[in-house]
């Protein structure tokens, strides 16, 4: 029998009894389901990451939603829980859902929800964040200079590489992928090497725009090339960032192999999910090329790094904190709260789950609908006309 979590219960007289696993930024995704008859019930474990048993004990006897979180192992035994509690919807307040099993939930037509369309930039800039930050090598420098072993400018000391004129290679070129290449183009003027399933049109399109404006003034334009191959991007590219989803066709992408085909001053960045490189085979690698660099946000093993990493001079690491601006996250709580409350009213599903700006205006009631639900196909939801 799982014990009992502590919880904060809003508007005990609602209708409807929708549970969030985690306390969430911001106040307008609990006044949204308050204005719709829920109680709202908000998990306050001083625990980071809930168990299943935790989960099922929050679910209880009868639940009609649940807002989680990416760390939660969302999977039959947790949908059937929330099935026999009367649930029919779910949300990760996260874009990415690898924790979550979809086709458990279409067995108990549990909607599956996902944030999409706020976590593009935010993510992007923290990518371009670390590839600075690897590049430049500014965190060993601030480490130095707190050390209080700065005595004076030397025309050798923490020299990094110039990103400008260098090639910067995506792996996986969708929202953030995308987003991050403009970052990366447009502010360093830096050329483009990508590799995706699918052509990322708009992206080659401003690319080449912006190449023929540096051109007419007078500048070196930028290039762009689709790669036909991963390993071209990482046999080619100066600074690496890697975007795609988590699936078994990314599971281990970067590997011994393809860290060896890389150049021995690259610059490597992942925001995406942490098991997409082989952390093990990362850090050897580092150890035996001093000047290959890191800038990582997720960890295969979370929240643990593989034996070595932390010790790594030549490795910036930061704590899963890609998306976490203070707009993102409260437009990720809200989103999520939408698609629960969607589901539970009977709404359809937004059409274009990337333009959701209609649900995050203050100064207007949302869309009824659900912005974004990932398995609405399988489950034959009807979708907005709006
Ligand atoms: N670190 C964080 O906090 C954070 C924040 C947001 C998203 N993410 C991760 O980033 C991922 C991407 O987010 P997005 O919104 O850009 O998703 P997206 O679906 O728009 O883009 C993913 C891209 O990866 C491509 N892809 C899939 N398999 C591939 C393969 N084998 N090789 C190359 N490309 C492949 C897809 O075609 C797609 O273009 C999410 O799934 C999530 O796991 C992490």
């Amino acid at each position: 029998m799982a014990k009992p979590v502590s919880i904060e219960v809003w508007n005990p007289s609602g209708k409807y009894r929708v549970v969030s696993t985690k306390p969430m930024p911001g106040t307008r995704w609990i006044n949204l389901l308050i204005e719709q008859d829920c109680r709202v019930e908000i998990c306050t474990q001083k625990k980071t990451i809930l168990s299943v048993e935790d989960i099922i004990a929050l679910i209880g006897d009868k639940c009609d939603g649940v807002i989680g979180q990416l760390t939660e192992d969302w999977g039959e035994t947790l949908f059937s829980a929330l099935s026999r509690a009367g649930g029919k919807a779910f949300s990760n307040m996260a874009v990415g859902y690898n924790n979550v099993d979809v086709d458990a939930a279409n067995k108990y037509g549990v909607a599956v929800g996902n944030t999409p369309g706020v976590l593009t930039e935010t993510t992007a800039e923290l990518a371009a964040s670390l590839s600075l930050s690897a590049a430049r090598r500014i965190v060993e420098a601030d480490e130095f200079m707190r050390a209080g072993l700065y005595d004076g400018w030397l025309p050798n000391l923490f020299v990094g590489n110039l990103l400008k004129g260098q090639t910067v290679g995506v792996i996986g070129a969708g929202r953030i992928g995308s987003a991050y290449a403009r970052m990366m183009v447009e502010g360093f003027k830096m050329n483009l090497i990508y590799y995706d399933l699918y052509q990322a049109t708009r992206l080659e399109k401003f690319v080449t725009a912006y190449g023929q404006f540096l051109k007419a003034n007078g500048e070196q334009p930028v290039t762009w090339k689709r790669a036909s191959s991963m390993e071209e991007v990482l046999r080619e590219a100066d600074v690496i960032s890697l975007h795609p989803i988590l699936d078994k066709t990314t599971y281990h992408l970067v590997n011994k192999n393809s860290l060896a085909i890389m150049k021995k001053e690259a610059v490597l960045v992942n925001c995406s999910r942490g098991p997409v490189i082989d952390e093990v085979a990362l850090v050897e690698h580092l150890k035996q090329n001093p000047m290959f660099r890191v800038g990582l946000d997720v960890f295969e093993d979370e929240p643990y790094m593989k034996p070595g990493l932390a010790d790594l001079k030549n490795a910036v690491v930061v704590p899963h904190i890609a998306s976490a601006s203070k707009w993102t996250r409260e437009g990720m709580a809200t989103l999520a709260a939408l698609n629960v409350l969607g589901k539970i009213k009977g709404y359809p599903v937004w059409s274009n789950p990337n333009q959701v700006e209609p649900f995050l205006n203050e100064n207007a009631p949302p869309p009824a609908a659900s912005p974004s639900i990932v398995n609405s196909k399988a489950l034959g939801l009807p979708v907005s006309r709006l």
